[in-house]
């Protein structure tokens, strides 16, 4: 009798790579391969891999080597993703039990490696050079989140930030036609799905090859497939960001009401360093447009601190620009010098305690201002869609179109389902959460 074919897939970093394991399930189970949920019930572990910082390239060789024992009882592994493509062959150096390494922009040729690997080749590699334009489309994708259909629209990255290892891990900057990013938004709808999020390491960069329609024009037709209630979309970046953008969200009452729009430093000096190629001014002329929309459009960033060269006056300068902008969230992250980019031959003369000491005074800041966000939302009446039950504390869990978690009660026997919206009255708010009760 053959071995039933099973694996384990471990999914680490963005949304990107969380839609990608989505898609990379389905190739492997229409190879006839079986996911199981634990390393030891495997014969195939697989972790899709993030390298954006030291961080989360640290997890990833830590895991194999927590597991490594299990390649003696016959196991094979295989690494997927940024750290993959980053690291390529040295993984099989670093880690000799591994027998498969392979980049995003290779996953396509998956079920071809699936057949090596098979056939006992221990060294397989689907490794790019930024050369190719295909992108990874499957009607296999096996769709794990509940409420939220993913579709990646625009792959890769051309802008080469001089921090950041993106361009290098995910390839050249390619978009898919719009024809297919409908098909597959009717395709969700017709799962049941009422809520689609369209990817992009910069979402907005998007080109139609067919050149049928602009970035805005997609979102629009998108947001009027049948069935479709919330579209989102991410993450945007400020150099492609257009006022068309602003006037869909005004026009089209299925696009939600947020933005996440990175900007990374409030000084022209910092900007100028990180290659980001835009000023504060540029940025917050962006930020005018939004802000000056019908609908009330929740805006988020993210923000690096210590990028070296970053002096006490620079960081007092990204502190204005959150004064000024008053962001709805921020991700804020200390630099982290990364493998192949242009910042690495940069003086990072900032220590870790001074990064983490301006990162806790921005993330205090922002806490006090997203308080006083939130606080605004006391008293009214929003229409939520239902993402969990937290029984713990009685609570269904769900969000708002401006992307805001809403914990409430209900006075139903049995919670609402995944998916299912509610009208919920705001009784009780937080710097990161509003509590309500369903009407
Ligand atoms: N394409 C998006 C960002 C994708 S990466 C954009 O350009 O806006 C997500 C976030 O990780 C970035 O916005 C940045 O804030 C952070 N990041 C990327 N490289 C980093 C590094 N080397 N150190 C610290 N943070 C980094
Ligand atoms: Fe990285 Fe810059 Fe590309 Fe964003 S735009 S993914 S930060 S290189
Ligand atoms: Fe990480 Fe790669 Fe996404 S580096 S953040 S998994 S694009």
């Amino acid at each position: 009798m053959a071995t039933e074919k099973t694996f384990y897939l471990e999914t680490f970093g963005c949304q990107m790579n969380a839609h990608d394991s989505e898609k990379v399930i389905g190739t492997l189970e229409q190879q006839g391969h079986r996911q199981v949920d634990a390393e030891e019930d495997a014969s195939l572990i697989l972790y899709n891999t993030c390298s954006i910082r030291d961080k989360a390239e640290q997890k990833v060789f830590h895991r194999l080597n927590d597991y490594k024992a299990l390649h003696k009882a016959g196991k094979r592994f295989g690494v997927l993703g940024c750290v993959a493509q980053q690291e390529g062959e040295k993984i099989f150096e670093r880690a000799p039990y591994v027998s498969l390494v392979s980049g995003s922009a290779s996953y396509r040729k998956l079920p071809e490696m699936l057949a090596r690997l098979e056939a006992g080749e221990t060294r397989i590699t689907g490794l790019d050079d930024r050369q190719t334009d295909e992108t990874f489309e499957t009607e296999f994708t096996a769709r794990q989140n509940p409420y939220r259909g993913y579709i990646t629209i625009i792959e890769g990255c051309d802008k080469f930030c001089a921090y950041c290892v993106v361009p290098y891990t995910r390839g050249k900057e390619r978009s898919r036609t719009s024809t297919s990013v409908l098909e597959e938004a009717r395709r969700i709808a017709d799962l049941g799905y009422s809520e689609i999020q369209l990817l992009g390491q910069n979402v907005n960069s998007y080109r139609d090859p067919e050149g049928k329609r602009s970035f805005a024009e997609l979102l629009a037709v998108v947001a009027e497939v049948p069935g479709i209630r919330r579209v989102r979309f991410t993450t945007s970046h400020p150099r492609d960001f257009t006022r068309d953008i602003v006037e869909a969200i005004d026009a089209v009452p299925a696009l939600c009401d947020h933005v996440h729009l990175p900007v990374q430093s409030g000084s022209a000096k910092v900007l100028k360093l990180m290659a980001r190629e835009y000023t504060p001014e540029w940025y917050l002329e962006r930020i005018g447009w939004i802000k000056a929309a019908r609908r009330p459009i929740s805006i988020t960033t993210d923000i690096i601190v210590g990028f070296p060269g970053e002096t006490p006056e620079d960081f007092i300068q990204t502190m204005d620009l959150l004064a000024e902008v008053q962001y709805d969230g921020v991700f804020g992250f200390k630099y982290s010098p990364r493998p192949n980019t242009p910042a690495l031959v940069m003086i990072d003369s900032i220590p870790d305690a001074e990064k983490a000491q301006r990162l806790q005074v921005l993330l205090d800041r922002q806490r006090e201002i997203q308080r006083s966000n939130y606080a605004k939302h006391l008293g009214e009446v929003m229409e939520v869609m239902v993402e969990g039950f937290n029984p713990a504390r009685g609570q269904v869990v769900s969000r708002s179109s401006q992307n805001k978690p809403v914990n409430f009660t209900s006075s139903q026997p049995i919670a609402p389902a995944p998916g299912s919206y509610c009208r919920v009255k705001i009784t009780a708010t937080h710097p990161n959460s509003l509590v309500g009760e369903a009407i």
